[in-house]
């Protein structure tokens, strides 16, 4: 049986991790159940490279274990009239303890102006997967949409209030969690993900 460690400490990522995953032949643990306490520097250029950094630093304190696969994740927002911002840094934009409220309030003042078919942007979240014999797999989910003129909703977290997908008429602030997760930039890596896993645990 193999276990997948996935690396994280957020307790909703891992929710739906483990429900994406349920279906393969292993075992899904979170860091803290895998016994790994260890301090990222995610200092990567791309949601790639963070990716990978935090799978192969789990992976490292793990130390050898046949059959463990190490995912890791790496997220943002992506805003097309700002050039990409705050895309790998969306955690620590203005400041990782400033409130979401704060920060979607300054993004929608930036885009102050901005008609409705320039406030293009995305969710893009990139996982990495660290295999037993050390190859390193990457997959890449994308969410389109607009950012709204103000914020709706109260699921999800982050920037979701202000994520407006036209298609749906609603934030991803406004989609019950399985809604998102069909949808999501992570669900879709995952699934990408799990696909490739899936693929290379027959028998
Ligand atoms: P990380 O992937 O945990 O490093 O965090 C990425 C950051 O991007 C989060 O803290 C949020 O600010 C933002 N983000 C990523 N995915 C989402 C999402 O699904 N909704 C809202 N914000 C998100």
């Amino acid at each position: 049986m193999y276990q997948i460690i996935f690396a994280t400490g957020n307790a909703g990522k891992m929710k739906e991790v483990r429900e994406i995953l349920a279906d393969l032949p292993a075992q899904v643990l979170s860091m803290k159940e895998a016994g790994i306490d260890t301090d990222i520097v995610e200092d990567g250029t791309s949601f790639e490279e963070n990716a990978v950094i935090k799978a192969r630093a789990v992976a490292g304190a793990l130390g050898e274990r046949e059959k463990a696969v190490v995912l890791a994740d790496d997220s943002g927002l992506e805003i097309d009239w700002l050039d990409g911002e705050p895309g790998i840094y969306s955690a620590r934009y203005m400041g990782e303890d400033t409130s979401y409220r704060i920060k979607n309030a300054n993004l929608i003042a930036r885009l102050d102006g901005v008609p409705p078919e320039k406030r293009t942007a995305r969710f893009v979240c990139a996982i990495a997967a660290v295999l037993p014999d050390g190859e390193v797999l990457t997959t890449r989910g994308v969410i389109e949409g607009k950012i709204g003129y103000e914020e709706r909703g109260a699921n999800g977290f982050g920037y979701d209030p202000i994520f407006y997908l036209p298609d749906m008429s609603r934030t991803t602030a406004e989609l019950t969690p399985a809604e998102k997760n069909a949808v999501s930039h992570r669900g879709n890596a995952l699934m990408a993900m799990k696909k490739e896993l899936s693929e290379r645990m027959q028998g």
